[in-house]
């Protein structure tokens, strides 16, 4: 399993991504780019397929949530587009779960990694209980999130840094922990709360890091990037 940095494309026009990516023409290491909804909203699957044609590996964050056959019937239309890792929320239960890595295998038996979201990190202890109606502690529910999702055949989740040692306990060395909520020790931390260095986030075991702002926002993204790269891969 390679360790790698991916970068946030959070950008919400093709326009404005090609700039940014373009910075990194001559680089030996292509970033991993993350598009999210914006970016995909936006442009639709035509920024996936020239962003993958560039030579870029691409994680499509979407997050679908939905009845198994929804999810299945979209998850086989996303297979078609050759992203390297999408994902889900591990909250559709395990039903969903299995109907999408259904949909997301292709004839050959080849397909996308497909992680899981457990608890959003925007979601809190207090909202959990009086919004969801969910009374356990929240790591608690974090990690069995993260076991139904192994056990559902999935090949990781997103989390924070600060739960991928314990995911990785939970659920074995061979289970994904992609982590957004990376900063540098002398950078602006933005509205993250729980923010950990990419050298931290290498030190407790995260196979992926996401980093946004501190590469799409930075004077020299390129600089930034290739620090990100020194710090977590070595
Ligand atoms: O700019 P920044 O480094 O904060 O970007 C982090 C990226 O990871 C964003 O695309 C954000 O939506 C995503 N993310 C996150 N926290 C989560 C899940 C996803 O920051 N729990």
């Amino acid at each position: 399993m390679g360790k790698d940095v991916i970068v946030a494309c959070d950008f919400s026009s093709a326009e404005a991504t090609f700039d940014f990516l373009s910075k990194f023409e001559n680089e030996k290491r292509k970033p991993f780019v993350k598009i999210g909804m914006e970016l995909y909203y936006a442009e639709g699957p035509s920024i996936v397929r020239e962003i993958k044609r560039r030579g870029h590996k691409i994680f499509l964050d979407l997050k679908l949530h939905d009845i198994p056959n929804t999810v299945m019937k979209a998850m086989r239309v996303l297979s078609q587009l050759d992203v390297d890792i999408t994902n889900l929320h591990a909250g559709g239960t395990k039903a969903m779960m299995r109907a999408a890595l259904e949909g997301l295998t292709r004839p050959d038996g080849t397909r996308p990694m497909l992680i899981a979201v457990t608890q959003l990190t925007s979601t809190d202890q207090q909202a959990m209980e009086e919004d969801l109606l969910i009374k356990e502690p929240i790591d608690k529910v974090v990690m069995h999130y993260a076991k139904c999702a192994e056990e559902s055949g999935l090949d990781g989740v997103v989390c924070s840094p600060l739960e991928a040692a314990k995911v990785h306990e939970t659920c074995g060395h061979a289970f994904i922990t992609v982590t957004p909520g990376v900063r540098f020790a002398d950078g602006d931390i933005g509205d993250q709360k729980r923010v950990m260095t990419p050298k931290a986030a290498k030190e407790i075991g995260s196979d992926y890091i996401v980093v946004g702002r501190p590469i799409t926002q930075a004077a020299d993204p390129v600089a930034a990037y290739r620090r990100c790269v020194e710090e977590f891969i070595g």
